[in-house]
């Protein structure tokens, strides 16, 4: 069967879209069916997309469902004039989604050293990998406190991550792993809201350290860091001059990152 398919289609898995939930006019997210083989890290991205003539258009998309979970959750931006994402935004349950089933990142709490506070820092839908990460029992089991902070411009766009933290903290099974470890830390930058600025600056002027009861703390605080590329850039530069170091999936450190990827 395979052998009729285009070459650039050879080892794709086709996966059907189970749900489709439209946040804001400019994010989405999807849910499709898992192929039973799948496995992936926490915090993964996988080359995601639509069948497209000899082709198939995929982009990277953080894995924003669990690792235990039957169906694979991803969270995407809608871009007019973006050649996948413009397309993308009206796939429909029933359709079918391309999917390269190698999941790589360094999102990982295999990238990162022990440590008691884990702090996911995020912008826009850079907060998909850390959806992940959140409802990962082994995140639990390695940190006594868990962060999650959340960036956006406009109070409609927090929508998935309040979302998110409602379905845990309505959860039974993962209530009782999660407890009270897990700290949700939204804010907006345009628009008006409960807190606002960016977290970079939450950072500098202390108001991460009153609302999350302390500041970054090298020894004992773990960073991951998913966005556009000039907030990672401001983000490491704190991380580093708070004297962090960047870990990978060789090397593990006291922070990682990686770009929200979008078109
Ligand atoms: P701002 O509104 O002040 O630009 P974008 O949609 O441009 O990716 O931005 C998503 C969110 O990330 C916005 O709230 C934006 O704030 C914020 N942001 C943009 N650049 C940075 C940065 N260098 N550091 C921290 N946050 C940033």
């Amino acid at each position: 069967m395979s052998d009729e398919l285009p070459k650039a289609y050879r080892g794709m898995a086709f996966l059907k879209v189970t749900s489709v939930k439209h946040y804001t006019d400019k994010t989405f997210s999807f849910t499709c069916k898992r192929p039973d083989s799948f496995r992936f890290r926490s915090g993964e991205f996988a080359m995601i997309g639509l069948a497209n003539g000899d082709k198939p258009l995929l982009r990277a998309y953080s894995i924003a469902s669990p690792n235990w979970a039957e169906e694979l959750e991803f969270y995407s931006i809608k871009v007019p004039d973006g050649p996948l994402t413009s397309k993308l935004q009206h796939i429909k349950v029933g359709d079918e989604i391309v999917m390269r089933p190698k999941p790589v990142g360094t999102l990982v709490h295999d990238a990162l050293l022990p440590g008691k506070r884990l702090i996911m820092f995020s912008t826009g839908t850079g907060i998909a990998p850390f959806a992940s990460t959140i409802r990962d029992p082994e995140t639990y089991e390695k940190f006594d406190e868990v962060i999650l902070t959340q960036t956006c411009r406009d109070v409609k766009e927090l929508d998935y991550g309040k979302a998110l933290i409602a379905e845990i903290n309505s959860d039974e099974l993962l209530q009782e792993v999660v407890g009270d470890k897990l700290t949700y830390f939204p804010t907006t930058t345009r628009e008006k809201s409960e807190r606002m600025g960016r977290m970079t600056d939450c950072l500098r002027n202390g108001v991460f350290e009153e609302v999350t009861g302390a500041p970054l703390t090298p020894e004992t605080d773990r960073v991951m860091i998913c966005g556009s590329m000039a907030m990672l850039k401001e983000h490491k530069q704190i991380c580093e001059d708070a004297g962090m170091t960047e870990g990978s999936n060789s090397e593990p450190g006291q922070f990682v990152i990686e770009k929200a990827f979008a078109d």
